[in-house]
């Protein structure tokens, strides 16, 4: 946590609706005049972009676990660096679409690396910078999957390699945040992302307003 600034993230199944809502979080404090600066991960920066195409590319099946888990860390400090820490110094509302709790339950449980390892790749990535809220859309993971390759046909993406794996993978990446919900209740917080969207987004504003510094 810092002193200026507030830093939120929003983490989730795969089609949980996370771009969907932060859009609507970010409109709705810009209407209200609040500097709102946004990342999103893999990418957020152009040297993150870079290493996005690398992590998410459909034919890179044979990127290693542990290859995979450093680059996105690699993104991740490059976005820290560059656009995180300067925006909260200036007291910006800094929002993350994913943040270090998605390689906590994809590498760190559901590929099996582990928390420890993942947790000290964090120190020495994001040097103690953590969210402040975490809002985790919950989501069965076949109706997740089901919006997000609904998307994508749509989309003719090509960046659907975690999207393709196993429904065994996706099920404990589902229970791992539910997991890391139990263990950090007052910053991780579950949200049934099975409703309408304006639905998400009311309960998503009741828990960011309180938070929220004076204008
Ligand atoms: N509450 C909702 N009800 C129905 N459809 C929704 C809802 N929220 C989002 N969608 C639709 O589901 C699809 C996935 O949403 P979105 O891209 O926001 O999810 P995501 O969590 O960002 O996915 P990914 O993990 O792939 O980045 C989009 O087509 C979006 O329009
Ligand atoms: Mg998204």
């Amino acid at each position: 946590m810092t002193d200026a600034g507030l830093f939120l993230t929003f983490e989730g199944v795969e089609g949980g609706g996370k771009t969907t809502q932060m859009r609507l979080l970010v409109e709705r404090l810009r209407g209200l005049g609040y500097t709102v600066v946004e990342n999103y991960e893999p990418g957020g920066t152009e040297i993150g972009r870079q290493i996005r195409r690398i992590v998410l590319w459909a034919a890179n099946q044979n990127l290693s676990p542990t290859a995979e888990l450093l680059l996105f860390f690699a993104s991740r400090a490059q976005a820290v660096d560059e656009v995180i820490l300067p925006a909260l110094a200036k007291g910006c509302i800094v929002i993350s679409d994913r943040f270090t709790d998605s390689t906590l339950v994809y590498q760190g449980y559901a590929r099996g690396l582990g928390r420890d390892v993942v947790l000290a790749l964090d120190k020495v990535a994001c040097r103690g910078l953590a969210p402040r809220l975490t809002l985790c859309l919950d989501l069965d993971i076949e109706l997740g999957l089901h919006r997000a390759r609904a998307r994508n046909a749509e989309d003719a993406h090509e960046e659907t390699r975690l999207d393709d794996e196993s429904l065994q993978f996706h099920k404990r990446v589902r229970e791992a945040y539910h997991d890391l919900s139990r263990r950090e209740p007052e910053r991780v917080k579950l949200i049934d992302a099975g409703r309408r969207p304006e639905a998400v987004a009311e309960c998503i504003w009741r828990l960011v307003e309180p938070l929220l510094p004076r204008l």
